[in-house]
Order: structure tokens, then sequence, then C-alpha cells
């Protein structure tokens, strides 16, 4: 068994599990319905993530369809108020590109019934290029009720914010979360932060209703220097938030009248995710350690990379 299977093992059979409450809402549709609920109670939308990637086998992909056309009926039976977030490879992009459009086809369909907007998260640059022509050809058919994710870490980005602003495109912004080398990513975070600022007033200046999705404080702010400097009110964009990530900042931010959303994922595939939201903040590893290594008789394995 390799150090990570040991580790996932370890995670998944543990009360530790619970720990991943924090990020995930759960494993099903109904617990991810019961977040909804309290988002929208809370004054913010929702977007809701079935967890997946990467799928190789057409049941897996075809399900994972199944699952999105059950959670918009269900939104849409509660009057609740929330989008979803899918990604291209979860619904069989490496199956075939053939393969994919007729898988989403249907999600297309169940969506703009029950008017969900459909938004196509952003994988790794190997796959950057892929998805836009894939979201362009959906463009082009006439959808309108589906968005991309472009990445300010990414250096062909700038390109790209023109590119979707003249075509009158929704984008979602954010930093970008995959290991990425310099040819094709900015390395520093002063760069990735200018390159974020920059594209941020881009988006709000000739955008269609851009997402800027952070949870830095200095995004924001300069986010909403921009849009005071330029008259650009509450309806004009919106921010986006990940499920348990700066609960404080979430809820200010609403209170104060700006529109917010929260990015809610769920499902089976919870671990790799936790993993990367552990990541991000080594202090919740330690305490993870921790209590893990308290509660197993040898230690704990950590496993390595995203
Ligand atoms: P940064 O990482 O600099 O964090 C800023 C501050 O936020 C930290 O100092 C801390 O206070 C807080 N913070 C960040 N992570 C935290 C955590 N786990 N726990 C507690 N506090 C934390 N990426 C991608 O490549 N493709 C995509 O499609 C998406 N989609 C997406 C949707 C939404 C709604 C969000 C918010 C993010 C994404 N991302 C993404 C992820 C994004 O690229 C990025 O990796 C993370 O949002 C972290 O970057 P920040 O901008 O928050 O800044």
């Amino acid at each position: 068994m390799g150090q990570s299977t040991v580790a996932k093992k370890v995670v998944t059979e543990t009360p530790l599990r619970g720990m991943a409450r924090r990020f995930v809402a759960g494993e099903d549709v109904d617990h991810l319905l019961k977040a909804i609920e309290d988002a929208n109670a809370a004054g913010m939308n929702a977007i809701a993530n079935y967890l997946g990637e990467s799928v190789d086998s057409e049941a897996q992909a075809r399900r994972a369809a199944d699952v999105y056309v059950e959670l918009m009926e269900r939104i849409r039976a509660k009057g609740l108020r929330s989008n979803a977030s899918l990604k291209f490879t979860q619904l069989g992009q490496d199956i075939g590109e053939a393969f994919l459009r007729d898988n989403l086809s249907r999600v297309l369909h169940t969506a703009e019934q029950c008017g969900v907007f459909l938004r196509f998260d952003m994988e790794s640059s190997e796959y950057t290029q892929r998805t836009l022509d894939a979201f362009e050809d959906l463009w082009n058919d006439g959808w309108r009720n589906i968005g991309v994710v472009l990445q300010a870490y990414l250096h062909r980005s700038l390109g790209d914010v023109h590119h979707m602003n003249r075509l009158g495109a929704q984008v979602r912004l954010c930093k970008g979360a995959y290991a990425e080398p310099p040819e094709v990513a900015f390395q520093t975070r002063d760069e990735v932060d200018r390159s974020f600022v920059e594209l941020t007033q881009l988006l709000l200046a000739e955008g269609t209703y851009p997402a800027i999705a952070t949870h830095d404080e200095r995004m924001i702010e300069a986010t909403l220097d921009f849009a005071q400097r330029e008259g650009i009110g509450a309806d004009g964009f919106e921010f986006q938030m990940l499920y348990g990530v700066r609960r404080d900042l979430q809820q200010r931010l609403a209170k104060d009248g700006w529109r917010v959303s929260a990015y809610i994922p769920f499902g089976e595939a919870w671990y790799p995710y936790l993993m990367r939201r552990l990541a991000e903040r080594p202090a919740y590893m330690l305490f993870m350690a921790g209590s893990i290594v308290q509660e197993t008789p040898f230690g704990f394995l950590w496993p390595k990379g995203r």
C-alpha cells in the first residue's frame, strides 16, 4: 500500500472524516441542498459542485451528469438560489470531445429548464485551450447560461480576458490552483497579484457580470476601489468564495450589500479536494496530523503533492 493510500485509509476511517465537513457539504445531494439553504439564508447565492475530475470511464462520466441533472431539478423544486460548476474532465473530456458533448447535452438542457447558470471550472494548463474551445463551441451553438474560468497566474489570460469580453461571456477570475511551470505561469505572489488586479479591472470595465473568486482581502479591496472609482454598482459583478474558507469575509461582504456566492462542493470524492484546501493552510495540517497521531498506533503518513 502506497503512502497516500495509507493516509487516505487513516483519514477516511477515523472520526477526522468530520474535518472534511468544514470544506465539503457532505456526500449526497441532501447535504448539498442543506448547505445551499444555509448560504441563501445568510444572504448569499450558491454554486453547487459535485466533486470529481479526470474520469476515464463512460459509466462514471454519465453518473456525474445524472447527479448534476438531479441536483438542478431539486434546486429548482425547492426554489433555492444556486448555480452549478463542473469540470469537463468529470463529464468525459478525456474519453473524447464527442462523448463530452453528448453527455453534457442533457446537463445543459436541464440547466436551461431550471434557470441554473452553468460554469465550467478551469483545470491545469494542459486543458486550457481545450476547455476554452469546448466552451466557445457551446457559445456558438447559442448557449448563454454558461460561463468560463480564467486563471490570473497564466501568461495567456490577458489575451483570453480580452477575447471573452469581446464575446460577451461571463468570466470567473481566480488566481489558479495548479502547479504550473514558468513558461506558462507567473511564479511569484507579486506577479500573480498584479495580474489578478489588472484582469479584474479589465473584466469590470469591459466584461459581462464577472465573478471575482478570491479570499485575498487585498484583491477584494482593489476590486471594491476600482468599482467605486468607475461607478460600478453591486449588481455589476459578484465575489465568489469557497465553502468553509473565510466565512467571516463572506458574511461581511454580503452584509455590506455586495453579491457573494459560496462554491459548495459535495460528493464521495471529497478526499483530494480536502487535501488541496489543507495544503493552502499548513496550520490545519498540523492540527490534523497531531490529532491522527494521537489516534493511530503507527503515526501519520501525509500524501505529497496535489
Ligand atoms: P490566496 O491563496 O493568496 O489566499 C488569500 C487568503 O485567503 C489567505 O491568506 C487566507 O486568509 C485565505 N485562505 C485561502 N485558502 C484558505 C483555506 N484553505 N483556508 C482558510 N483560509 C484560506 N482554481 C482553478 O485553478 N480553477 C478553478 O476553476 C477554480 N475555481 C474556483 C472557484 C472559486 C469560487 C474560488 C474561490 C476559487 C477557485 N479556484 C479555482 C481556486 C483559486 O485558483 C485559488 O487556488 C484559491 O482561491 C486560493 O487563492 P486566493 O485568491 O483565495 O488567494
